[in-house]
């Protein structure tokens, strides 16, 4: 039985089993102090060891992070360096903590496209966390859904083409299987922090039947309590799939 602190109105049996988070709102939180947006990202780091405590304590399985999209290498080059620089800092200096606390880090995006710097803490917390199971934390990194779908496509024609797929067989789970998520499963519940309403390219194909779930506040300021009260509202939603649930 897995060890569970959860607070009062959430119960343990309905608990999605994985939440993504897209994380949005950074820069207008320093804004708003008249400070730099990479203060905000900053802040925004703190929120992000948040949640994946949270997630530790709640016994939630898996957590998906939108950290850094296919669009943001056109923000200035400035920020994108701090964005990376922060990345890189938080996976010296969290390794310990997540070997600790039972998470695994896994990574998902072209990975390929971050610096070199970046690329080597993320290998080696991934090898240091291998053996974990208590949480994945999935960071999508230079992550974009449809540049994800046409490598998907790229990878399935290239089998149809060297005869190693028949072209009749392509499935859903075929087509699940040629993602990055290849090993994690579908997010039941995804939820945009500070307002915007809009997927922004983030797991279009895997979050078809995914609850989501917009909040006004911007990420550095959210919370492990909000992060309770949206859980108490999905575990108050009912999930049908498409279907007619039977009376
Ligand atoms: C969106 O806010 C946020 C990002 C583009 C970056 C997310 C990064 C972090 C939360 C920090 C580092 C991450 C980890 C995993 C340690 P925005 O800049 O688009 O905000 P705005 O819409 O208010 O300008």
């Amino acid at each position: 039985m897995m060890e569970r602190d959860l607070p009062e109105g959430l119960s343990a049996d309905r608990l999605p089993e994985h939440v993504a988070f897209i994380m949005d709102g950074n820069g207008r939180w320093a804004k708003k102090r008249v400070m730099n947006r990479v203060k905000g990202h900053e802040k925004g780091a703190g929120a992000v060891r948040q949640v994946v405590e949270t997630c530790t304590k709640f016994g939630i399985p898996y957590l998906t992070l939108y950290a850094f999209s296919t669009e943001n290498w056109q923000r200035p080059k400035k920020e994108v360096d701090a964005l990376m620089g922060l990345l890189t800092r938080f996976l010296r200096n969290e390794r310990k903590k997540l070997v600790k606390n039972g998470v695994r880090l896994t990574a998902i995006g072209e990975i390929d496209r971050l610096p070199e710097e970046v690329r080597h803490e993320l290998d080696l917390t991934m090898e240091e966390t291998r053996s974990n199971a208590r949480l994945t934390l999935c960071l999508a990194l230079s992550y974009g859904s449809r540049s994800e779908m046409v490598a998907m496509v790229q990878k399935i024609a290239e089998g149809v083409k060297e005869g190693r797929i028949d072209a009749a067989s392509v499935d859903e789970e075929m087509v699940s299987q040629h993602l990055f998520t290849r090993e994690i499963p579908d997010p039941d519940l995804v939820i945009r922090t500070s307002g915007e309403m809009r997927l922004s390219n983030f797991l279009l194909w895997q979050s078809a039947y995914s609850e989501i779930f917009f909040t006004d506040t911007l990420w550095p300021d959210f919370t492990e309590s909000e992060f309770a009260s949206i859980l108490k509202d999905y575990q108050g939603r009912e999930r049908r799939f498409g279907k007619v649930l039977q009376p």
